[in-house]
């Protein structure tokens, strides 16, 4: 895909941001869609949150007239199909920065993508396909101020380059102190197929893992959870969810804003995927 079709998408998105301008500010839509995002992608599996962030969605949700409620579906299927083109960017952080939403006094400056792309190249030893560490089923990766996941989500594309099953065969932390740029970063991840813990919290006070901390599970790190137990590529776990290799609709739930599907992209790997509501 070409540049111009990319940017597009992001022309795309502010276009449909811009029909609540009339009544809400900017901050508030952009926040009130990572939310409601974010639930989306995290119901897709049971967990203790479930029914809390259920309610969070609901009452978001509700605090829109029917016709606005139609338009956070279509938001988030602009990001999937920014990212389904094109995996390497850092989509909702450089579209958080062109809406200039970034809050300076956090230090929210986030990498370009290609930096971001460097510094994890930099983290191969070499260039061959086998690069896992000796007896180690999987490679953990930690950003622990992550703002949208620009460094997670290079790192990503660099161990696939380097041979490495990202959506396997790494266990991805990231945290923020800032929920904002967490629910960035979830959304990015989740989409992308990460194995990933997101926390909410202060790194220096309260590293991970901290008992105060909110923490954001992706489906991915739900399927792969028991590579990442001690003992590393073991048995699997009872009640580990099994990931069919290849083929569509591996996964597939009714939410309120659409249906979400696990589908296989063209290059093989697996992606999640928003359909909206008929
Ligand atoms: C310069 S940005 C870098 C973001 C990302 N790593 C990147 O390269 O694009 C720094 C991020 O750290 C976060 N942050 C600042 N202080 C923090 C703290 N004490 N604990 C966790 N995150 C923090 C900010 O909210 C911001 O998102």
């Amino acid at each position: 895909m070409g540049k111009c079709e990319k940017s597009d998408y992001k022309k795309e998105f502010c276009a449909l941001m811009d029909k609540f301008a009339y009544r809400y500010s900017r901050w508030q839509v952009w926040n009130d869609f990572l939310t409601m995002s974010a639930i989306s992608l995290a119901n897709v599996v049971p967990g203790p949150e479930k029914e809390k962030r259920e309610e969070t969605y609901l009452s978001v949700i509700n605090s829109y007239p029917k016709e606005e409620q139609e338009v956070f579906p279509e938001m988030l299927g602009i990001v999937v199909q920014a990212l389904s083109d094109n995996p390497e960017q850092d989509f909702l952080g450089s579209l958080y920065h062109h809406l200039n939403l970034q809050q300076e006094q956090k230090g929210q400056f986030f990498t370009p993508y290609h930096i971001s792309e460097f510094m994890s190249e930099i983290q191969f030893p070499g260039t061959g396909a086998d690069e896992m560490p000796e007896g180690k089923g999987y490679i953990s990766v930690n950003d622990p101020a992550c703002g949208a996941g620009a460094m997670l989500i290079a790192f990503a594309n660099v161990a696939k380059k380097h041979g490495i099953n990202y959506q396997k065969q790494v266990l991805f932390v990231a945290q923020d102190i800032d929920r904002t740029a967490a629910m960035m970063c979830y959304i990015q991840l989740s989409l992308l197929g990460c194995p990933a813990i997101v926390v909410i919290g202060d790194s220096l006070a309260k590293p991970f893992p901290h008992p105060d901390n909110e923490m954001w599970c992706t489906m991915f790190y739900y399927l792969n959870q028991w590579r990442f137990a001690p003992g590393g590529e073991g048995e699997k776990q009872e009640g580990s969810v099994d990931m069919a290799e290849g083929g569509t609709a591996t996964v597939s739930l009714e939410h309120p804003s659409g249906n979400i599907r696990l589908l296989e992209g063209t290059d093989g790997q697996l992606m999640l995927c928003m359909e909206p509501a008929s």
